[in-house]
């Protein structure tokens, strides 16, 4: 029974979890086996919109689940379909409004609040209405990433809330919403080089040579430039008007299957956007890999039809890179490697 507190409590995973796991059990299908006993470490994977079945596949099927939210034993595995981890998420009982926000603002500065899967959000919206939020503006690309650490919560029910302080992104849920440029890109393939420089931190500096493979019609070869490097942009399609003659883009109609390291030579990063199944970039980038011709890769593995796990294995086990599933990624996945 829920005794009346001054304070809220705040729970171990553990035994919090436990009894919530007991009150609610009946209306819970996740859990497999009642008998189960749960465990002492959790951590959340959010998964992107549609690509819940992806993320279970990595992080399997959990002790509980929150729409796309699943709470997993342990400590954090590398999913490249999680969009958010909540790093140690803890149970938080409460009986009012500002007690709930002020237990979390005992454990963190900004708060995002999750209540997608939520059927009454009104209780939610009114605790994340005495927080510190994520800012609300679109984020300009190019300028410094928010340091200040971003928690998620949620509610389990009007008097229990689950929070960890802890997350991976400093964008809420993972979803980095970009001031758009809507009139220099040809296309909004650009908003993917855009996250996954955000996210590295890095990005090709002026003067390096980058080769864009399936660069049409342009989107990252645009992004490229405008940073001030060199590129070889190559596609069998042309790019749109006016960017193969910018300075420093070299546009060469042909395949990007044709490009050799022994035919370019070395450069400074290799990107791929192209259509193609996931074993045939792979190869492509054994071969670049082979020939240490390139310091540093970002390329998309983009998926027909059916996900192809076991190349996305075969990509994972290369060492010293990361797959991840950016915000601005549809049915695909960005792998990326570099030197360090
Ligand atoms: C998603 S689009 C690339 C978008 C581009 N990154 C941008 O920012 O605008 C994929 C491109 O792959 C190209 N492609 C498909 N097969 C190719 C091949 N064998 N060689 C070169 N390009 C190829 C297509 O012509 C298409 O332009």
């Amino acid at each position: 029974m829920r005794k009346n507190r001054d304070k809220p409590e705040q729970l171990s995973s553990y035994s919090a979890i436990s009894s919530y796991y007991f009150a609610m059990r009946s209306s819970l299908n996740r859990i497999e086996n009642e008998m189960t006993p749960l465990p002492r470490e959790l951590t959340g994977y959010l998964a992107p919109d549609g690509f819940l079945p992806e993320l279970t596949r990595e992080v399997g099927d959990g002790v509980l689940r929150l729409g796309r939210l699943v709470l997993c034993p342990g400590p954090a595995v590398d999913a490249a379909w999680a969009q958010n981890v909540w790093h140690s998420p803890r149970v938080i009982a409460f009986e009012s409004i500002a007690q709930a926000a002020n237990a979390l603002k005992g454990l963190g500065r900004r708060w995002a609040l999750y209540d997608e899967h939520l059927r009454n959000r009104g209780r939610a919206k009114l605790i994340q209405e005495r927080l510190s939020g994520p800012s609300p503006k679109s984020f300009r690309f190019g300028t410094t990433t928010p340091n200040s650490p971003l928690g998620s919560w949620t509610l389990l029910d009007d008097r229990t809330l689950l929070a960890s302080a802890r997350c991976s992104s400093p964008f809420a849920h993972g979803d980095i919403q970009f001031l758009e440029d809507k009139t220099g890109p040809p296309s909004r393939a650009y908003l993917k080089l855009w996250e996954v420089f955000t996210l590295l931190g890095q990005s090709p500096k002026p003067g390096q040579l980058c080769l864009d493979l399936g660069s049409s019609p342009g989107g990252w070869t645009w992004v490229l430039q405008k940073l001030g490097a060199r590129v070889i942009s190559v596609d069998k399609a042309p790019l749109a008007p006016g960017l193969a003659n910018l300075e420093g883009v070299d546009f060469r109609v042909e395949s990007a299957f044709a490009q050799r390291p022994e035919k370019i030579g070395p450069v400074d990063w290799l990107f791929s956007d192209v259509i193609c199944y996931p074993h045939r970039l792979l190869s492509l980038v054994t071969q670049w890999l082979e020939a240490g011709a390139a310091k540093n890769y970002v390329c998309t593995i983009k998926f027909q039809g059916e996900t192809d796990f076991e190349t996305i294995d075969r990509f994972r086990a290369i060492p010293n890179s990361r797959l991840l599933h950016l915000a601005h990624n549809k049915h695909e996945l960005t792998w990326v490697w570099g030197k360090g």
